[in-house]
């Protein structure tokens, strides 16, 4: 009797730890596949807009209704909450950002951090990481402050360096656990071809080919950026991933419009089974498409 119970209680004992294993070993050694979608906001960019900040924040209210009414498990803001970081800006953003019910983790830009203070007030300001990771069904997302990885400022040197650590053992712990990886951050790796020369969009290629090498190493096929205040994809000149650019909900520079990225993650294979699809933002009436380029922006760089 004594030892039928102590036999019982092993194997009681056994099953959760082993059922925890399960669902930590990654995805593609996971049993069942469990299905999900998430989005894609670009700039949101309080006070950016040709029709003042009031229509941008309405804009920022209509992509909550519409990613409220998409269920999504949780989207990505890839950077520029705020135009200027004025305080109504500010104010505006806290007071619209709770509309959202779906989590939409927040990214810095540089019109939100271009120095060691405003990397402070950002966390503050959203109550966040300026970078951070975090894994869903399999996949590993991580965040990272494109400001503070390519800036060669050197208030920042302790953070950048800080921030490559992080990147790097994010990437290995996500590969050790067969994780499949996902990047977002602001800024553009490049626009056009990986050895262009360097531009204001993108990384400059100081660390571009650093980052690349990371990006092939580790299998990355997705990419999540904003900045350009466009919508297009971009590709890797072996096609192993994409860079998705969305232009939000400010401005754009392109015949896109306003409007957010879908995204489908249907099995481990991120190769072939996570689809993205654009889609203009619902309601926002007239989109007028701004001339020329974005200009009078934060520089990051030293000179
Ligand atoms: C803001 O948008 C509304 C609705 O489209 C429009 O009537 C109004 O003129 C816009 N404001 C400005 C300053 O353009
Ligand atoms: C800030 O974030 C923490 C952790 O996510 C949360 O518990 C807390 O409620 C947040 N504070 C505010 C003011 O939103
Ligand atoms: C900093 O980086 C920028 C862009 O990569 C470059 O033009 C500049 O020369 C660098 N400055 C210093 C002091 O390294």
């Amino acid at each position: 009797m004594k030892g039928t119970f102590g036999l019982v209680l092993g194997v009681i004992a056994c099953i959760p730890s082993a059922l925890a294993a399960l669902s930590n070993v990654g995805c593609s050694t996971k049993g069942v596949f469990d299905p999900f979608r998430f989005c894609q906001l670009g700039d949101i960019q309080l006070g950016f807009g040709l029709d003042g900040w009031q229509n941008d924040t309405r804009r920022m209210h209509l992509a909550a209704q519409q990613v409220n009414a998409q269920g999504f498990d949780f989207c990505i803001a890839v950077g520029d909450l705020t135009n200027d970081r004025f305080d109504y800006e500010i104010q505006a953003f806290q007071d619209t950002f709770p509309e959202f019910k779906t989590k939409v983790h927040l990214l810095p830009g540089n019109h939100d951090i271009n120095n060691l203070a405003t990397l402070k007030q950002f966390k503050v300001d959203y109550n966040v990481s300026d970078h951070s990771a975090f894994s869903h069904n399999g996949y590993r997302f991580i965040l990272l402050d494109s400001v503070t990885l390519m800036s060669n400022l050197t208030e920042f040197a302790p953070y950048t360096r800080a921030e490559w650590g992080w990147f790097q053992d994010e990437l290995e712990s996500a590969a050790e656990n067969g994780e499949e990886i996902v990047l977002a951050h602001h800024h553009l790796p490049f626009e056009f071809t990986e050895d262009e020369p360097d531009s204001y969009w993108t990384f400059p290629n100081r660390i571009r080919g650093k980052y690349l090498n990371l990006v092939k190493q580790y299998g990355v096929h997705h990419i999540l950026v904003g900045h350009r205040h466009e919508t297009k994809n971009i590709y890797a000149s072996d096609n192993s991933f994409t860079i998705y650019v969305v232009a939000g909900t400010a401005r754009f520079f392109d015949d896109n419009g306003f409007g957010i990225n879908y995204f489908d993650v249907s099995s481990c294979d991120s190769a072939t089974d996570v689809s993205q699809e654009y889609v203009h933002l619902e309601g926002a009436g007239l989109m007028k498409r701004s001339e020329g380029l974005p200009n009078g922006c934060p520089d990051i760089f030293a000179h």
